[in-house]
């Protein structure tokens, strides 16, 4: 016997498991189905974000952030340690703990929320004669689901380098990279993406001697250019070596080391030695095993799910959200999505605003940004203004001791209206909701710099920023 619902969603990532509770709220009858388990089949909802991705890595940030403090970071406070130990189990640990957190968190919400929730792998059944879709479910939970709606979750996976496969071991998705035993003495990373960056920032601050291998001629390409200057001068000081305009040819793996060979940006070949290897050059959708051929659901060249700006895929009432369609591959984009295609399934104007997504890296310092940078800005031929304050400047910096970076606003040259907001330096991932909040209401430069903004507080290196698009930045 099938079970009916009005809306079956495939995948528990944060794409998925909010769409499911919104469509629920809004009185639908849902169902959740997600193949995520662990090692002794219990199911792990939350998806990359929560088992192997955000909160993973975030964890372990902030446990090494703390260790290279205590090391580091205290003297200048006048705080002393006299000897400070690392415990790497008790880092996975807690890691682990707080991810088990999220994913009971999510059980119970699918709870509260009347969402029956199915452990399993779901694919494409064909349809009932009544035209609703079937779904079958395989896996700790075994059930035929009917549904009038379809929402396809089902996220993304590492791209290997061709013919190098993860072991988990010694060649390092981010999966392996968030659960290293002991701290590789030297760790070699390729891609200097957000992964590269944010993990091999981890087992720097732990003790290794990272290397990150980019093939694009310029470092962090997709961020401002100046605060990818600032990034590169910042990380190279802390001791994390990126060489840029790598062309990578292979990797050759012993029993102890991984050996990578590649042509640096002059031509020359090289090899790298190194204990570990994280490979980190993207993520590819993940749509094996939805039988999507069955149905006739539509993927563009690159295999992400095709879908229209409402997240509708060429099929009635099937529809497509986060990391398996276009788009950054976000936790918060996913998330937006879910929620506005709940609301257009139930008949509401479900909206997402693809251009105040906020960008986030959680390094040391921590990068942010909204909208366009300057280099966009050029080859769009648009005029532009731009307001830059450093945290040096900024009283709260100072007594926090964390004076790297600085915040740039760039604002149209004719309206002011706020294009863009470009943050490196401490609580950028914090500072750069309000940017997203007044691009949301199309506000201009001079609305940040009239806001009043608490002292002294980190942003007000924002008001600051803003007041210098008309060069009247007061404290610097
Ligand atoms: P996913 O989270 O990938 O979830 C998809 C789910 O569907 C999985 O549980 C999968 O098992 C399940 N599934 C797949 N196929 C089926 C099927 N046929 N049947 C049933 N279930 C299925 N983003 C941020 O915004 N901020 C961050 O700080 C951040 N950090 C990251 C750190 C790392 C190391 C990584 C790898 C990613 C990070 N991301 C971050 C990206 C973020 O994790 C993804 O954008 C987000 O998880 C995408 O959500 P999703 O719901 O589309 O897919
Ligand atoms: P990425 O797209 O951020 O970076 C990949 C990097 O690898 C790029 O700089 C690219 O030029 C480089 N590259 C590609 N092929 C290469 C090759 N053959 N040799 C050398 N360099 C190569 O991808 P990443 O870091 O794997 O992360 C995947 C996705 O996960 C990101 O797109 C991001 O959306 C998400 N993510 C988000 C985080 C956040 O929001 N803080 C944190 C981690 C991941």
């Amino acid at each position: 016997m099938s079970k009916e619902f009005d809306v079956v969603v495939i995948g528990a990532g944060p794409g998925g498991y909010v769409a499911a509770i919104r469509a629920a709220q809004l009185g639908k009858k849902v169902a959740c189905v997600d193949s995520w388990v662990d090692e002794s089949g219990k199911p792990k909802p939350g998806g990359t974000c929560t088992n192997v991705g955000c909160i993973p890595s975030k964890a372990l940030l902030q446990s090494s952030e703390h260790y290279e403090h205590a090391k580091e970071g205290f003297k200048e406070h006048g705080i002393e340690v006299s000897s400070v130990k690392m415990k790497i189990d008790q880092f996975l640990a807690r890691k682990n703990t707080v991810v088990q957190q999220n994913n009971d968190g999510i059980l119970f919400l699918f709870k509260k929320n009347k969402i029956d929730f199915f452990s399993g792998r779901a694919s494409f059944d064909g349809k009932a004669d009544n035209g609703r879709y079937k779904i079958a479910v395989e896996g700790k939970d075994n059930a035929e689901l009917t549904a009038e709606h379809v929402i396809i979750a089902t996220g993304s996976e590492p791209r290997a380098l061709p013919g190098v496969e993860f072991d988990e071991k010694q060649i390092l998705s981010n999966t392996g990279a968030l659960d290293i035993p002991a701290v590789p003495k030297r760790l070699g990373v390729i891609g200097a993406g957000v992964i590269g960056l944010e993990l091999g920032s981890v087992w720097r601050r732990l003790g290794a001697e990272v290397t990150v291998l980019e093939g694009m001629p310029k470092f962090l390409t997709v961020a401002d250019e100046g605060v990818a200057k600032e990034a590169a001068k910042i990380y190279k000081k802390q001791g994390l070596e990126i060489e840029v305009g790598a062309k990578v040819g292979g990797v050759k793996k012993t029993a102890k080391h991984v050996t990578v060979s590649y042509e640096n940006a002059k031509g020359e070949a090289q090899t790298l030695e190194v204990d570990k290897l994280i490979v980190s050059i993207g993520r590819v959708p993940t749509t094996e095993g939805l039988n999507a051929e069955s149905v006739g659901l539509k993927m563009d060249e690159r295999g992400f799910i095709e879908v229209d700006d409402n997240c509708q895929t060429n099929l009635a009432n099937v529809w497509a959200v986060g990391d398996v369609v276009r788009g950054p591959m976000l936790a918060h984009k996913a998330e937006s999505e879910g929620v506005a295609v709940a609301e257009r399934i139930a008949g509401e104007h479900g909206q997402v605003n693809y251009n105040t997504i906020p960008s986030v890296l959680y390094t040391s310092p921590e990068i942010s940004w909204v909208g366009k940078n300057e280099q966009q800005l050029k080859e769009e031929g648009r005029k532009y203004k731009v307001g830059q304050f450093p945290f040096l400047a900024n009283g709260r910096a100072r007594a926090l001791g964390d004076t790297n970076g600085f915040v740039k606003v760039i604002a149209c040259a004719d309206t002011d209206e706020v294009l863009g907001v470009h943050i490196i330096g401490p609580q950028a991932s914090e500072l750069i909701a309000e940017a997203v909040a007044i691009m949301e209401f199309k506000g201009a430069a001079e609305d940040i710099g009239r806001i009043c903004h608490a002292h002294p507080t980190l942003s007000e290196a924002l008001k600051e920023a803003a007041l210098g698009v008309d060069k009247r930045s007061v404290n610097f």
